[in-house]
Formats: structure tokens, C-alpha cells, sequence
């Protein structure tokens, strides 16, 4: 008999992803009859836009969607991608610096494995999603955090980038609006950050899928054109799963230069070929359309985010700083942490969690699944009235911790 693991070490360290998990556990305790109310779950809650499912209904009567296309994606999506940076970065690029993927997902990992080398470093910002340190991993690097809380809106600073910094850093990972906690530099903070990386001949990743869902006087900033110091050394990963509602398409993209492009679309070629020609054929007419369905959601958005807002910080052991990009809010529960509810003693954020999904049939992603124990993400990206309702009983359960 073997002795040899039957799992790769390499693949047995990778995690579920958490917030997946919690999303599919109160699906099950609805499927269940029970009458759950999810904050987990990273999607809009709108259907997609009607024209853009009929150009998915036209290319899967053409027959040369039918067939295998590049794999590095269909040229004229290429090249509405192109143009549509263009329009909404005023970043220059040319198609063929475009890689269409298999959602935003697949461009992270994608970019990670074409970047580094086993032992190269990248700083990472915490709380951060839970793809990246998966992604990184995997690629033989090493991830960095750069912690930052509630008291800067989870804002970094380079003050604190340049403490993280190593002869061993490659990369800096910039996500602004940020998944989970909402936050968006602005412009002048993005060009500080910016400059320093250029300075110090970092390569920049930087994941702009949140790009147009900014609330308030919040302005997105691509670090890309704010900062051309940067030079070829800059990789943007995107798709269509947010701004158009199309998180089950499955189309994202990389952009970067011709070289990283190329080795980019070698390793899909193997891993994946072309996305789904029907499914690209639906973001060509999402990136070459106007922007009005986004602007619609972002207004439902932004009423959600506010009443939220106010709802979490009225509950007591709750601090709950204003998000200004994406759909979530990301509140401190670290005074609730350690205190009696219902008989029990939940020692850490993912065991109040637990209990209040139990108790109370509300859904949370514990502060644990992004780096940093003592928070919760909710989702807003549900219903006015589930979102009243929810937070409602969060706060009728969570007075009664002592
Ligand atoms: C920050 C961020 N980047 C990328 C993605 C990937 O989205 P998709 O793979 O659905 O395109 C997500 C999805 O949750 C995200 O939150």
C-alpha cells in the first residue's frame, strides 16, 4: 500500500470558500422549510438585463458559436472590452492585451499563477476576499497582510505598505470598492499608493470588478491611468458579474501586458479553452450597452446601504463604519465576542455567527473567512423588506447578549 497521500498537499490546502459555504448552508435550512434571511450571499438580486440575455438567446441559434472559438476570447468582445476601459478608466489598451475568463475568478487565479514564483511576496490588505490568499497559494507565493480596521474605514496606508515591503515583494494587490468592507480610496490616496508601488518596481493587480457601484461623493480611481508611473506593470482583473447582474455567465477578464497576456491565455488554453461562446455573446452586448441598468441597481444599492447602515449601529456591541463601494457593510463585533447570549458563550466571530443563524435564522459571514476575526460581512444585495426584517432580528437577539 501507498503511504503517499491521496490528496495533493498542494490542493488539500485549500479551503472551502466560506462565504459559498455559509450562502449554501441557509439555502439548505430554506430548502428546509425554515425561514432563513441570507446577508452571505456576494450577488445582485436582480435578474439580467432583457437584452442582454437575448443576445445570449441569438448566439445559441448561430451555429458558429457552437463550435470552439480562441481561447483567449471572442476578438470582437476583446476589443468592446478594450473600448470600454477606455470609456470608463480612460485607460488605454489594445484588444489584444484583453483575456477573457471564466468569471472574474478565473482572471485572479490566472493572474497570481502568471506573476509569481514560489517565495514571491504580495502584500494584501485585510480583511480581504477569500479567493486571494487561495489563489496565491497556489502559485507558490506568499501573502503579506497588511491589517487595517474599523478606525480608517479599512483604508491602508503607505506608511503601512512600506512597513510590509520586502526585497521579496513582486506585487500589490489594490481593490478598490473593496469586497468585503466597502472601501474606496480616493483619488489622492490612489496615486499616493500608486507612486509608491512605482517607486519601489512593483507589479500592481488590481480588481476593479466593483468598478461602478460607488455611493455618495465616492469616485472610483483606476489606479492604472491615475498612475502611468506604473508603467507596463500593471494587471486589471474584471467581468460582468456585478455590474450587469450576470454573476451566473461566467465571463471576467485580465488586462495587462502583451507578455503576461500571452502566458496568461498558454495556461488557459490548457486549463479551459474559450468561456462559453453563448455566454461571451452576452457580455459583448452588456460592455458595448449603456450603463443604465447599473445606475438602476446602484440606487436600490445605495437605499439599502444607508438603511443598513443606520439599523447596525443602532444595535449596541455593533460599530459599523459607512461603505462607500460594492454591496456590503462590514461592522466591528468584537465587544460581542465573549458575552452570554441564549446560554451559550460564542468565543469568536464565526461562533456568533453560528448562533445567530441558529437562533435567530439570519445569515452572516464571519470576519474569520477574510482575515480578520471580531467582524461580520453582510451582503445588502437583497430586498428592501428581508433587509429590514434581518437586521431586525440581529439586533432583537443581539440585545440580549450580556
Ligand atoms: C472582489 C471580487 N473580485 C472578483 C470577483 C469574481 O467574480 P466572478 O468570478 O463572479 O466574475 C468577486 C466575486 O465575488 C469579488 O468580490
Amino acid at each position: 500500500m501507498s503511504t503517499r497521500p491521496r490528496i495533493s498537499t498542494r490542493i488539500s490546502s485549500i479551503s472551502e470558500s466560506a462565504t459559498l459555504a455559509v450562502d449554501a448552508k441557509a439555502k439548505a435550512m430554506k430548502a428546509a422549510g425554515r425561514p432563513v434571511i441570507g446577508f452571505g450571499a456576494g450577488e445582485p438580486d436582480f435578474p439580467t438585463p432583457g437584452y442582454i440575455v437575448e443576445a445570449a438567446v441569438n448566439a445559441a441559434r448561430d451555429p458558429r458559436f457552437h463550435k470552439y472559438t480562441p481561447a483567449g476570447g471572442l476578438p470582437e468582445l476583446k476589443q468592446a472590452i478594450a473600448a470600454k476601459t477606455l470609456r470608463d478608466s480612460g485607460y488605454h489598451v489594445e484588444a489584444s492585451q484583453v483575456l477573457v475568463t471564466n468569471g472574474g475568478k478565473q482572471a485572479v487565479y490566472e493572474a497570481f499563477a502568471t506573476l509569481l514564483d514560489p517565495g514571491d511576496e504580495v502584500l494584501v490588505v485585510a480583511p480581504y476576499w477569500t479567493t486571494y490568499p487561495e489563489a496565491i497559494k497556489l502559485a507558490g507565493g506568499v501573502q503579506v497582510d497588511v491589517v487595517t480596521d474599523e478606525t480608517t474605514g479599512y483604508l491602508a496606508s503607505v506608511e503601512q505598505l512600506e512597513a510590509a515591503r520586502t526585497e521579496r515583494t513582486k506585487v500589490l494587490l489594490f481593490v478598490s470598492p473593496s469586497n468585503p468592507t466597502g472601501a474606496v480610496y480616493s483619488p489622492e490616496q490612489t496615486v499616493a499608493i500608486g507612486r509608491w508601488a512605482a517607486e519601489h518596481g512593483l507589479w500592481v493587480v488590481t480588481d476593479e470588478i466593483y468598478e461602478h457601484l460607488v455611493y455618495g461623493g465616492a469616485e472610483f480611481t483606476s489606479i492604472a491611468t491615475a498612475v502611468p508611473e506604473l508603467g507596463d506593470r500593471v494587471v486589471i482583473l474584471n467581468g460582468v458579474a456585478k455590474t450587469y447582474a450576470m454573476t451566473g455567465w461566467r465571463v471576467g477578464w485580465l488586462i495587462g501586458p502583451q507578455d503576461v497576456v500571452k502566458a496568461a491565455t498558454n495556461l488557459q488554453s490548457h486549463a479551459t479553452s474559450n468561456v462559453s461562446n453563448v455566454s461571451q455573446a452576452a457580455a459583448l452586448a452588456a460592455v458595448s450597452g449603456d450603463l443604465s441598468a447599473v445606475a438602476e441597481m446602484r440606487k436600490a444599492f445605495d437605499r439599502r446601504r444607508q438603511t443598513m447602515v443606520r439599523m447596525l449601529n443602532e444595535i449596541p456591541g455593533v460599530l459599523c463604519p459607512e461603505p462607500k463601494g460594492a454591496f456590503y457593510a462590514y461592522p466591528s463585533v468584537k465587544a460581542l465576542v465573549g458575552k452570554e447570549l441564549r446560554g451559550r458563550r460564542p468565543g469568536s466571530s464565526a461562533e456568533l455567527a453560528e448562533l445567530i443563524l441558529e437562533e435567530a435564522e439570519v445569515a452572516v459571514v464571519p470576519g474569520e473567512a477574510f482575515g480578520t476575526p471580531g467582524y461580520f460581512r453582510l451582503s445588502y444585495a437583497l430586498g428592501d423588506d428581508d433587509l429590514v426584517e434581518g437586521v431586525s432580528r440581529l439586533a432583537k437577539l443581539l440585545a440580549e447578549a450580556r
